[in-house]
């Protein structure tokens, strides 16, 4: 459907139709938004496959790792598991084991304690595969510090310091703010809040998002200006986080959606940890239109296996600004509890 544009002069009238066609081309040259999906989920796998056997396979590290440790907390524990990838899982280990000296990072840490706790549990089993990976393990230990107890263990009642009426009251009161006082948010507070973020779940713990954060007048007029949905009160916004999704989490293209599950997961934890500390925010769409898609690609430098997921505005609220009540719908018309017939 042509834009409609009742209200404007002919000038501005015949410019919005030809950026309108020029958009329309654009969009028909690349074959349209599934085709242009097709191939950021098509450059994502390469780049996955490239980084196998390279020091850069951390997505496949961190899935593996997270497999064998889920094997081990399975009732009951199977005698020997996770054949068919142990030997890969060892050696990708092996590459990213810290060089002498340094200290290693807590996810190596986690790793290496996970995969000596696989090597405890399998001490029974016979096969030559496990035998092979628990030597390379070993020699991989031998040159790296202490080994640190990160495996399964129980888990610890939930902290009973937060109550449900608070977490209810922290949700009902955030509202998506647009209008900010002209104040920066220090870093240690955006930090904190992502700090939150990055303790959501994702499919196989493969993190594969990541948080460009821009706070600076310039950067942030600049990067607010691409999404359409700053119109209005972009020119304003104290700080602004693109959500980035990286592609190349992922050797299959069915797990193609899990940068959006995974960023928008995290995305919550970083408006909640924004707002405990009085911090307001609003969540920026990010459609998938090709020309502000190229635009923000040549503006932050994005590889092609990424995918801006959304972006999340904030500051503190302007006391005078209003905000949109935006009541949500009761629980019954969200909420079906059921039993299969
Ligand atoms: C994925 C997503 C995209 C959004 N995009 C925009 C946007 O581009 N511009 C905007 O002003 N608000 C945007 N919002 C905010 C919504 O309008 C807002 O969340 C909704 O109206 C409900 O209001 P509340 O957040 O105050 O509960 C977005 C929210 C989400 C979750």
């Amino acid at each position: 459907m042509e834009p409609q544009m009742n209200d404007r002069s002919p000038v501005v009238r015949a410019l919005g139709v030809v950026k309108w066609r020029l958009g329309k081309l654009v969009r028909l040259l690349s074959g349209g938004p599934l085709a242009r999906e097709r191939r950021t989920v098509q450059k994502g796998i390469r780049e996955y496959r490239s980084a196998a056997g390279q020091d850069s396979d951390l997505y496949l590290l961190r899935r593996n790792v997270h497999m064998i440790e889920k094997g081990l907390t399975m009732r009951p524990r199977r005698p020997s598991f996770a054949l068919e990838y142990i030997g890969v899982t060892v050696a990708a280990f092996g590459r990213v084991a810290p060089s002498d000296g340094d200290a290693p990072s807590s996810e190596f840490a986690w790793m290496q304690s996970v995969l000596a706790d696989y090597f405890e549990a399998t001490s029974e089993a016979t096969s030559p595969v496990i035998q092979a990976a628990r030597g390379q393990f070993a020699s991989i230990e031998s040159l790296v510090g202490e080994r640190r107890d990160d495996g399964p263990k129980p888990v610890s009642v939930l902290s009973p310091n937060i109550e449900i009426s608070a977490l209810r009251q922290l949700a009902e009161r955030r509202r998506s703010v647009r209008w900010f006082e002209d104040r920066q948010v220090l870093r240690q507070r955006v930090d904190d809040a992502i700090a939150v973020a990055m303790e959501s779940p994702t499919a196989c713990n493969r993190q594969p998002y990541r948080f460009e954060v821009f706070d600076d007048p310039d950067s942030v007029r600049r990067v607010a200006a691409v999404p359409g949905g700053t119109r209005g009160f972009g020119e304003q916004i104290p700080g602004l986080i693109v959500v980035i999704g990286d592609m190349s989490a992922f050797f299959d293209a069915r797990d193609r959606h899990l940068i959006y599950i995974d960023g928008s997961l995290a995305s919550m934890g970083v408006v909640y940890g924004l707002e405990v500390q009085g911090i307001a925010s609003c969540c920026i769409n990010w459609p998938d239109v090709p020309e502000r898609d190229a635009q923000m690609r040549e503006l932050l430098g994005l590889a092609d296996y990424e995918r801006v997921v959304m972006l999340i505005a904030y500051g503190y609220a302007d006391p005078e600004g209003l905000a949109p009540t935006s009541t949500k719908r009761e629980i019954d018309a969200v909420r079906t509890y059921r039993v299969l017939g």
